[in-house]
């Protein structure tokens, strides 16, 4: 991307609205508004049209927010700012492909997004402030860990597996049977690798719950360990909350110093720097310096090496789309054992009744990615491995209003049984 761009981008976006700097981060920087940002749904249905959409996107920088695939078609959704909205559609109705709006006024949906409400009467009823109605500040998530760890220690264990860029503790949850001392076949579930991705933490402390917190559910863990990190990237996750809703990356510093952040989901092991990446610190898929650079994906893979004979599935939760991606995620490439994965993600998304996902290879029906922490657990011989792209498809995307948590996290739960009884019967 040319720098010079950049820089008006950069500056044309950032705009006073001293609601939501706190004082908190200590320096006096101004939140994000997307005053007159609009979500655009562009749906094309051959080559040709997809490469002129493309070089559309290139040319005017256009920032892509999902990209889907069909057999017969592409369906492209964009994040399209004020300044460039006539000349797009001028370039579209050109080119003759047609688009839709999806979002007219995105500072509107992310003002709506999120309930507010009182935490205090709820902190002194319960012991901690969490609850699935909202979208919750990390204070409150890491609240919730350590009320579970102290409330239930007979099945709870709270790891800290290292600390962010900026000194935030990471915190891995583990929930078992303490009374049994065989090891046992393991879940991994991990959220918020991507910042603005809220409904992925807010599933993962809600699966976290239903497992310590509800009897019913105690089956859960005659024959399977869980580990569950909410939070990989509590940085950019509070970033997301206190000053850019649409923060994706980490906030470590880069070589150019206006534009912060690596992608996670590109810095994996595995792969790293090939397709679907970027070199430039100023862009979301941003890889880093080399893999592994960041401190969240360096502490979470070195505990997952750590664990990774008893680790069995690996479960990690983004947004938005409804699928279940199969790796090879770095181009359309399918493991050797790509019926068994694929069969067991269709029979746990059976589970669902409200909301219909698809599934398939990532690189096939999403785009070629790679440095992706589904590839890497995959390539370290945890056999079954999916990203999970939650709700919904596209009619807010990131921005789901809180309403949708308990929905999504209620229909989503019950796929965990099916998990649970492929694990329970793998050897450790
Ligand atoms: N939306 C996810 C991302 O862009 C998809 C990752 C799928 N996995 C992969 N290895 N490409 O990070
Ligand atoms: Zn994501």
């Amino acid at each position: 991307m040319p720098t010079l761009l950049v820089l008006l981008m950069v500056s044309s976006v950032f705009t006073a609205d001293p609601s939501a700097a706190t004082e908190e981060f200590g320096i006096d920087e101004k939140a994000v508004s997307y005053s007159g940002f609009q979500v655009w749904s562009i749906t094309v249905r051959s080559n040709g049209e997809h490469k002129l959409l493309r070089q559309i996107i290139e040319q005017y920088d256009v920032e892509v927010w999902k990209e889907q695939k069909t057999d017969k078609a592409a369906i492209t959704e964009l994040l399209v700012a004020p300044q460039v909205q006539r000349v797009l559609k001028v370039k579209l109705t050109e080119a003759d492909i047609s688009y839709g709006i999806k979002i007219n006024d995105l500072h509107t949906v992310i003002d709506n997004g999120n309930a507010k409400h009182n935490m205090s009467s709820l902190n002194t009823k319960t012991g901690h402030s969490m609850d699935w109605t909202k979208y919750h500040r990390l204070a409150d998530i890491y609240g919730y860990l350590n009320y579970l760890a102290s409330t239930y220690p007979s099945r709870v264990e709270l790891i800290n597996i290292g600390t962010s860029y900026e000194k935030r503790p990471l915190y891995v949850v583990r929930i078992f049977n303490r009374s049994s001392s065989v090891v046992k076949p393991a879940v991994w579930i991990d959220g918020g690798i991507h910042a603005r991705e809220w409904i992925s933490p807010a599933l993962a402390t809600y699966i976290i719950r239903q497992l310590v917190e509800v009897p019913a559910n105690e089956a859960l863990l005659c024959n399977v360990d869980w580990f569950i990190m909410p939070v990989m990237n509590p940085d950019g996750y509070e970033y997301s909350h206190a000053f850019n809703r649409l923060w994706r990356k980490t906030r470590s510093v880069t070589s150019w110093t206006s534009c912060r952040g690596v992608d996670p989901n590109r810095n994996f092991g595995y792969k790293w720097g090939g397709l679907g990446t970027s070199t430039n610190p100023c862009s979301d898929v941003y890889k880093g310096t080399r893999a592994f650079s960041e401190p969240e994906t360096f502490a979470t893979s070195n505990f997952i090496k750590g664990k990774a004979s008893s680790i069995k599935l690996y479960l990690t939760l983004h947004s938005y789309g409804q699928a279940a991606l199969i790796p090879w995620g770095y181009n359309v490439v399918y493991p050797s054992d790509y019926s068994d994965m694929l069969e067991l993600a269709k029979s746990a998304v059976s589970k669902f009744t409200k909301y219909r996902y698809r599934v398939g290879n990532a690189a096939a029906i999403y785009y070629p990615a790679a440095g992706g922490s589904d590839d890497w657990a995959k390539s370290i011989g945890i056999k079954y491995s999916y990203t999970f792209e939650l709700s919904d498809t596209g009619a807010y995307g990131f921005l789901l209003p809180a309403s949708n948590i308990l929905p999504v996290c209620q229909d989503f739960f019950p796929a965990l049984d099916v998990f649970a009884a492929k694990v329970a019967t793998m050897k450790v």
